[in-house]
């Protein structure tokens, strides 16, 4: 068990083959396996390292080396700088302005109109009326559609709405990488769904804008790039997303060596109360209800899977430079607890509040400030009543398991994982692939990377062929139409 970093990657690529290629669980039983043999070793490097055993979590992370600003100097001296007498203001860019978290950052701007105002905006083109209307409104310098197709829609919409300053306008994948670097704004709101966030932030963080980041796969296929670069460039990437939004809030003044441990809580999505015998035969529009939050489809069928808690497993691995043996999950069904953090003391601190996404919003665009916002409900713990909690069924929910396996294999691995997701969901939602098939796609498209082309220390060049080969790969696999049976498999990982 005492084992040093380098033979324990040699011992875990060896057990990651796959004992049958085929069988559905073999890649989780093996990553079991690396995860008894690797005990809590993070292969990060550096002076962070720890050991501990399967039972025990790593007492230690390095949360410097995440993409926060958290536990550093950065973070003491933006406090510092947070106390200067100067009027608050932040110029605003948004990628995805016309999706669920794109809405709910025009509705803070539309409540604090002195202390946000939007520089540019940017959607896929869906909805042009919508991004006329928002142009109309919030006078953006700048709008990127990215459907070429649309443009001209969007300039008949903003004409018939007499819009008398119409924005510069720019199209196409290129179009939105502009819009993420373009101009003055001090923050980029990242509202896209899925790797298509990761060339438009990359960019953004080179023009040196800070990020307020809700789309998580940027960070989860592109973090071995991402996270080098928010240091190289000294900008702040904050988390918007509900549960890392509520860790970094409970990490502010904390020092390095003090996180023990990450609980992430989860609504449990649409089939938390589902018996696991009935998930063989759900369709798109049962994933699609979810019972606490209103989100974009992609993010609600993750839920409904679970795979969006073990996609915001990796996510915290980055954001705060965490073990992954020092992440759990807690299903948490009011939505009420956003998550905690244990302090190596142990005292636990969580944070609160109604499942309102603006919320964990305004704190990315605000941070360090607190501002004052009459729109928003406060909490009612009276109202509330009771807090719940329970451990994760297995059985249920494989993409969670296969996240952390993922993440442990780290690499091009969760790239791979994240891809191998965006397919078989799209496929799920347009009923071109069962419920239990999601997870039997992404397993089947990680073993065969893990037998080929695995890259431990991947450049954005081999993210991007990563993330275009898991596409591929999941599309063949999906054709099979494969079923991940409930359960297979998976005892090793319940120990
Ligand atoms: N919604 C939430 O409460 C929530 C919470 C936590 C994290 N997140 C994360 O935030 C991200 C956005 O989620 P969402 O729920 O807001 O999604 P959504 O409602 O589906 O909205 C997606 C937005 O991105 C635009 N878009 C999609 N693909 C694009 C592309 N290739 N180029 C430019 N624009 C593109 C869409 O434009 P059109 O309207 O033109 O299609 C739309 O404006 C996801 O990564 C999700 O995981 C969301």
């Amino acid at each position: 068990m005492n084992a040093k970093p380098e033979q324990l990657q040699a011992r875990g690529g060896a057990l990651l083959t796959p004992r049958s290629s085929t069988a559905p669980g073999a890649f989780l039983a093996a990553s079991a396996g690396v995860r008894l043999l690797v005990g809590g070793w993070t292969t990060r490097g550096g002076t962070c390292r720890q050991r501990s055993t399967r039972r025990t979590p790593a007492r230690w992370v390095c949360m410097d080396q995440g993409a926060a600003p958290v536990g550093t100097r950065k973070s003491i001296q933006a406090l510092e700088n947070a106390l200067q007498p100067t009027a608050f203001h932040r110029r605003v860019t948004i990628l995805g302005s016309t999706g669920s978290i794109g809405t709910q950052t025009l509705d803070i701007v539309r409540s604090c109109p002195d202390k946000f105002s939007v520089v540019a905006l940017a959607a896929n083109g869906s909805n042009v009326e919508l991004l006329a209307e928002q142009t109309h409104e919030f006078s953006p310098e700048l709008v990127a559609i990215r459907d070429t197709a649309r443009l001209e829609t969007y300039r008949e919409a903003l004409r018939q709405r007499g819009v008398p300053e119409p924005p510069h306008i720019v199209a196409g994948e290129d179009g939105v990488v502009e819009c993420a670097r373009y101009g003055d704004a001090d923050v980029v709101v990242t509202g896209l769904v899925g790797c298509a966030g990761l060339l438009p932030t990359v960019a953004a963080i080179k023009a040196r804008k800070d990020i307020a980041l809700a789309n998580k796969e940027t960070l989860i296929a592109g973090g071995p790039v991402v996270v080098p670069l928010v240091h190289e460039y000294g900008i702040h990437l904050t988390p918007a997303d509900s549960e890392h939004s509520a860790l970094f809030q409970c990490l502010q003044g904390a020092p390095d060596g003090a996180l023990r441990r990450i609980i992430l809580t989860a609504s449990g999505g649409a089939f938390r109360d589902w018996d696991v015998s009935r998930l063989a035969h759900v369709t798109a529009a049962d994933a699609l209800k979810h019972p606490n939050w209103n989100m974009g489809p992609k993010i609600t069928c993750d839920s409904a899977t679970l795979m969006n808690k073990g996609l915001e497993v990796i996510e915290a691995h980055f954001l705060f430079g965490i073990d992954y043996d020092a992440i759990e999950i807690v299903i948490h069904p009011q939505s009420i607890i956003h998550s905690a953090v244990e302090f190596q003391d142990t005292s636990v601190l969580a944070q609160l509040g109604w499942p309102d996404m603006r919320l964990p919003l305004l704190y990315a665009l605000s941070w360090p400030h607190r501002l004052r916002i009459e729109t928003f409900r406060p909490l009612d713990l009276v109202q509330v009543g009771s807090l719940t909690f329970r451990a994760p069924d297995h059985d249920k929910y494989p993409c969670m398991l296969l996240a952390y396996a993922a993440g442990r294999r780290g690499g091009t691995m969760p790239a791979v994982l994240n891809a191998a997701n965006e397919v078989a969901v799209e496929l799920f939602l347009r009923n071109e692939l069962e419920f239990m098939g999601i997870p039997a796609v992404i397993e089947r498209t990680m073993q065969r990377h893990d037998t080929s082309d695995w890259k431990q220390t991947p450049t954005l060049d081999d993210l991007i062929a990563a993330d275009a080969w898991a596409r591929r790969t999941a599309r063949e696999e999906a054709a099979k139409r494969p079923i991940y049976p409930a359960g297979a498999n998976l005892e090793t990982q319940k120990t």
